[in-house]
């Protein structure tokens, strides 16, 4: 029997992507798929997803970086050894709040002291079953990029709610971005 889902679609937003910071090693969480930071920072990453088969979508992009197949909850990696973590539309994936609270506790573990957390979200504060969050990306070289994002609804996940998990991991936040259905926050591994 079909199982009737509500749906809540974001109007197209238009997203800024900026340059990495600095020529360190970049940890990407949830890398897979459209591959943004490993398009962005090539050889300097190290893309974890947990599905090969988003990896794979990724690698048709053709660049440079090491693919990592794992779960962000349980990194195979040395502590204090990436001097930038990104995690850009991959915790709305994660919808269990202690699972994202792991991830965000393993990435402070492989993060150095002082390195940098950047992190674009979805707000996903709908009531329906579904949220679509659809963008147009454009990166700094002036190539523009247009997907959509189908994830779970009802999450309160918000930059609140995502600033909080960072604060109680230990991270300094250095910026917040909120926008009408997607923010941005910058942190440092105190
Ligand atoms: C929106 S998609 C890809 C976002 C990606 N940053 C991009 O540039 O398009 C989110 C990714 O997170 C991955 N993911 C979900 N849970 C994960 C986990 N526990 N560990 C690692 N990756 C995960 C999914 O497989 C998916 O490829």
């Amino acid at each position: 029997m079909p199982i009737d889902l509500s749906f809540f679609e974001t109007p197209l937003q238009t997203i800024e992507l900026r340059e990495l910071p600095g020529n360190g090693h970049i940890i990407d969480v949830g890398g897979g798929g459209e591959g943004l930071v490993s398009r962005i920072g090539g050889a300097q990453v190290c893309a974890v997803d947990i599905d090969m088969n988003k990896i794979r979508e990724a690698q048709i992009h053709g660049f440079s970086s090491q693919w990592l197949l794992a779960d962000a909850q349980t990194l195979p990696l040395k502590d204090a050894s990436f001097d930038t973590a990104t995690l850009w539309f991959s915790l709305g994936f994660i919808r269990d709040w202690s699972a994202k609270e792991q991830v965000v506790d393993e990435v402070v573990r492989v993060l150095k002291p002082e390195g940098l957390i950047s992190i674009l979200g979805a707000t996903i504060d709908c009531l329906e079953d579904r949220f679509l969050l659809k963008a147009q990306f454009s990166f700094a070289d002036g190539t523009i990029s247009r997907m959509s994002y189908g994830l779970a609804g009802r999450q309160n996940q918000t930059i609140e709610s995502v600033t909080e998990i960072l604060r109680q991991a230990g991270l300094a936040v250095l910026s917040a971005e909120d926008n009408a259905f997607w923010f941005r926050i910058e942190g440092r591994k105190q």
